[in-house]
């Protein structure tokens, strides 16, 4: 793979797969990425992306650069032909030019503003890494996707299915804040190239992107699509229709141990971090049930399985010059 900024890049999803189970499996480093640098930008916080994909890095003979851009660095422009009176001191241009001659391979987490949908869809970050570094880029979470949690939740879902097609429920959830679209996206994407049978469950107002979820059944009675479920995501995301807005906080919507009663004694999912009582219960979390601890864990595996991909792309594309 060249890059891997969506889910797109992933050509064979079931090798991928199997390469990541048989990376945990091998508890072994790697040599591959050895001479080669990791740098990892993030706009935004994170717990797992950056100590799983340091670690991924790491495991694979990588060295590994971090850095909180714009607090630690200076602000960056994206605008093309920006007269740069403002508080942002260095363009992307240069920016992205400098980072390559020090990375192999440059790491990006940019979240949306939640305040206009074609700006947040058009990615202006992730693209402008991906326009002018003259290295691969690789997507930590941007406006629009996650797919190194894609990914990971795709792992989590194959190691632990007891059937071959079970049926997996992303279910919307109440929080406080107003969150990105980028996690159920991804999830509802990669679903849609697994062997499962994927149903969306979220109140009025909360349909996804109808680019993105395309012939997907959404039920909006959540008991009603919890029924026989065998993997229950629960996620809260703000309103796509009504963008960036809150439009309920109903928990009536909070993943309890009552709502687990409808499932086929469901595993369920988050991509962390939860807000405890609001969007999945202690009663669930605390089960044997829940299986997010298993599912961060599996993040290391599929950043290691994105970047082994990656540098055997680049270790390809040098032989070819060499025989060129
Ligand atoms: N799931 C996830 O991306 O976690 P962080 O925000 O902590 O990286």
């Amino acid at each position: 793979m060249k890059n891997y900024t969506d889910l797109s890049d992933i050509k064979d999803l079931q090798q991928l797969i199997t390469e990541a189970l048989e990376l945990k499996k091998a508890k072994t480093a790697l040599e591959i990425g050895k001479g080669k640098t990791l740098g990892m930008l993030f706009f935004n916080p994170s717990l797992r992306t950056r100590l799983s994909t340091e670690k991924a890095g790491r495991l694979l003979g990588m060295e590994v650069m971090v850095m909180n851009a714009g607090s630690d660095s200076w602000k960056l422009e994206f605008e093309d032909g920006a007269v740069m009176n403002s508080d942002k001191a260095e363009h992307i241009k240069e920016a992205a030019a400098v980072l390559s001659q020090y990375c192999d391979i440059i790491a990006v987490r940019a979240f949306p503003d939640l305040q206009d949908k074609e700006k947040d869809e058009a990615e202006i970050v992730l693209n402008s890494f991906k326009k002018y570094a003259s290295v691969p880029v690789v997507n930590l979470e941007s406006a629009t996707g996650h797919p190194l949690q894609a990914l990971t939740d795709a792992i989590t879902i194959s190691e632990l299915k007891k059937k071959d097609r079970p049926k997996v429920v992303l279910s919307w959830a109440p929080h406080p804040r107003v969150l990105p679209q980028s996690v159920p996206n991804s999830f509802a994407e990669i679903m849609q190239r697994l062997e499962v049978d994927f149903v969306i469950t979220n109140p009025q107002g909360y349909d996804l992107n109808p680019e993105i979820t395309k012939d997907v059944l959404v039920i909006h009675n959540q008991e009603e699509a919890l029924i026989d479920a065998d993997f229950v995501y629960v996620k809260n995301w703000s309103s796509y229709q009504s963008y960036g807005q809150k439009l309920s906080e109903d928990r009536n919507w909070t993943f309890s141990a009552e709502k687990l009663l409808k499932t086929n004694n469901a595993k369920v999912m988050h991509c962390l971090p939860v807000r405890r009582n609001m969007v999945i219960a202690d009663d669930v979390l605390d089960s044997d049930s829940s299986v997010v601890i298993k599912q961060a864990g599996n993040r290391t595996f599929a950043a290691q399985a994105v970047l082994k991909s990656i540098l055997e792309e680049t270790v390809k594309e040098v032989d070819l010059g060499k025989n060129a």
